[in-house]
């Protein structure tokens, strides 16, 4: 069994790095911690970064889990080759580009690039966000699934995801306390299926939903109200078409050994319980 102990970065490739980090500060709110020619790196929390983007394919999109030390992703290594998985080793000099002291890369069943790293680096003065979006972390994504069902299956029975609520096909799945880390959505491909930050409090997430609509950023979805989580949320669409999240109040699972995850149908309504209509965030919805 992997265990994840918590969500660490995100890299997306990015044709324009410039157009990228207006966006990620003026509009997202991030803090810019280093720029090189060929990479952008942001952070939302107390880690160096949890946002990289890079100069490439927007195609390219990794998510990365740490692990708690050395046997553990050398263990995560072997069992994941001995599924079938095509595993390489990070390089120093990779290592040192993701501000971690070691990992390793695979692809999860759909295609998805997953990095397992270990030792992320934190830096000691606080995040400061470009402006104030209250952002308080980076806190979950949605990951494309061509097959929610199969997938739910790795990540529950390879790695230590454990399912909070489904909607549907879609699992919601902690990896800690915090309601859900990583949600499956069914997509024709893999992707990143949108990235979360949490901002302190209900009324910081309709403050940023007129920043956004004063910048003429694309809403996708909200505001609203998650019946899964409890979370308040807006979702919004930022530099190649990567939809982003605020959200604030989410649920944990204080009683492991009690919870049973709800079943939630598909349908608009289970997204969101003050009617807002997922405009094309996930198929058929
Ligand atoms: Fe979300």
């Amino acid at each position: 069994m992997i265990r994840l102990d918590d969500i660490t970065y995100i890299r997306l490739g990015t044709p324009d790095l410039a157009l990228a980090e207006d966006f990620a500060t003026r509009v997202l709110g991030l803090e810019v911690t280093e720029r090189t020619a060929k990479s952008l790196y942001l952070r939302s929390d107390a880690r160096a970064h949890t946002l990289c983007y890079v100069a490439g394919d927007p195609a390219d999109q990794t998510a990365a889990f740490e692990v708690a030390d050395a046997a553990e992703l050398e263990a995560a290594a072997a069992s994941l080759e001995a599924l079938g998985h095509r595993v390489s080793a990070g390089t120093a000099g990779g290592a040192a580009e993701r501000k971690v002291k070691d990992f390793i890369a695979f692809d999860d069943p759909s295609g998805n690039r997953i990095e397992l790293v270990l030792k992320p680096e934190y830096r000691g003065p606080r995040y400061v966000g470009a402006r104030d979006a209250a952002i308080t972390g980076f806190n979950h994504i949605g990951l494309n699934s061509t097959d929610p069902v199969r997938d739910e299956i790795f990540w529950t029975r390879v790695c230590n995801a454990r399912v909070s609520d489904r909607i549907g096909d879609i699992p919601l799945m902690r990896i800690n306390a915090i309601h859900h880390t990583l949600a499956l959505v069914r997509a024709a491909g893999p992707g990143i299926q949108h990235i979360n930050h949490q901002v302190a409090e209900r009324g910081d997430v309709l403050r940023n939903y007129h920043l956004l609509r004063r910048n003429n950023v694309p809403i996708v979805f909200g505001p609203g109200r998650h019946p899964t989580s409890g979370a308040n949320f807006i979702y919004f669409r930022g530099p190649d078409g990567m939809v982003f999240e605020y959200s604030c109040g989410v649920d944990e699972i204080k009683d492991e050994a009690s919870h049973r995850p709800r079943s939630f149908s598909f349908e608009p309504a289970s997204l969101c319980m003050w009617g807002a209509r997922p405009g094309g965030l996930i198929k058929g919805a």
